[in-house]
């Protein structure tokens, strides 16, 4: 068909639901996939959009919104999404945030020993309900049965394809270089689950969903 290269939005890092002023739940995501993948993105020459949770990253060269919480990243994509060919959301987004946020830091003498969470909305839920010809891809950060636990992940959220991820080993991971991940489609296994460099992994998902999108 001749298609011009997609655009290309990346969601990255963790998101931060804030207690009070001075407390958050967060997870350990260090948003390098993501950076990663935006990256490569635009070396292929794709337009690309990276929205990022809070990170140490140096997001040179790559436009970049940053949100600190579920509740904004929310908003960056809806706001977004309409744009952009592909969606590819590798941030770890926090699925609760607490349902008080107290203005004023919570003293010890408050004797405040449990906080109550309500949901966050689920982001790629809801680009899987407004989703046209868009491409979408989620990752699914499991420490057991990944590639079983992804593939329930690809068809629940209706995507085209997810990034299943082992987390909590030592030698990939959260903040890690190195990434074990298999790439599933609805048809099946895309890639096998192996461990290689982030930075290895992002060429191949970037590969993968180019070439999906030159078969549109
Ligand atoms: N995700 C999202 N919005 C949320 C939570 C997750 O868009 N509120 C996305 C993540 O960016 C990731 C995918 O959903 O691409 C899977 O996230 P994960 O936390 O592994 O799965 P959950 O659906 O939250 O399931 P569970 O926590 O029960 O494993």
């Amino acid at each position: 068909m001749g298609h011009a290269l997609p655009n290309i939005l990346v969601t990255t890092g963790p998101t931060r639901e804030f207690l009070d002023p001075t407390r958050f739940i967060s997870n350990p995501s260090s948003g390098k996939m993501g950076f990663l993948i935006a990256r490569e993105a635009k070396r292929k020459g794709c337009r690309v959009l990276l929205i990022s949770g809070p990170t140490n990253l140096n997001y040179n060269p790559i436009k970049t919104v940053k949100v600190i919480s579920a509740l904004e990243m929310y908003d960056a994509v809806r706001r977004n999404f309409q744009n952009f060919d592909i969606l590819i959301m590798a941030a770890a987004v926090s699925d609760y945030r607490p349902v008080v946020f107290h203005r004023n830091k919570i003293k010890k003498d408050n004797k405040m020993k449990t906080v109550k969470l309500v949901p966050n909305s689920d982001i790629l839920d809801w680009a899987g309900n407004h989703k046209g010809s868009n491409i979408l891809v989620g990752f699914a950060a499991e420490t057991d049965q990944v590639v079983e636990k992804g593939r329930k992940k690809l068809l629940k959220k209706n995507l085209d394809f997810i990034v299943a991820n082992h987390v909590g080993t030592e030698d990939a991971g959260f903040g890690s270089d190195r990434i074990e991940y298999s790439i599933l489609d609805k048809a099946g296994e895309f890639t096998p689950l192996v461990i290689e460099s982030k930075s290895k992994a992002a060429r191949k998902i970037i590969q993968v969903v180019l070439k999906r999108f030159s078969e549109l």
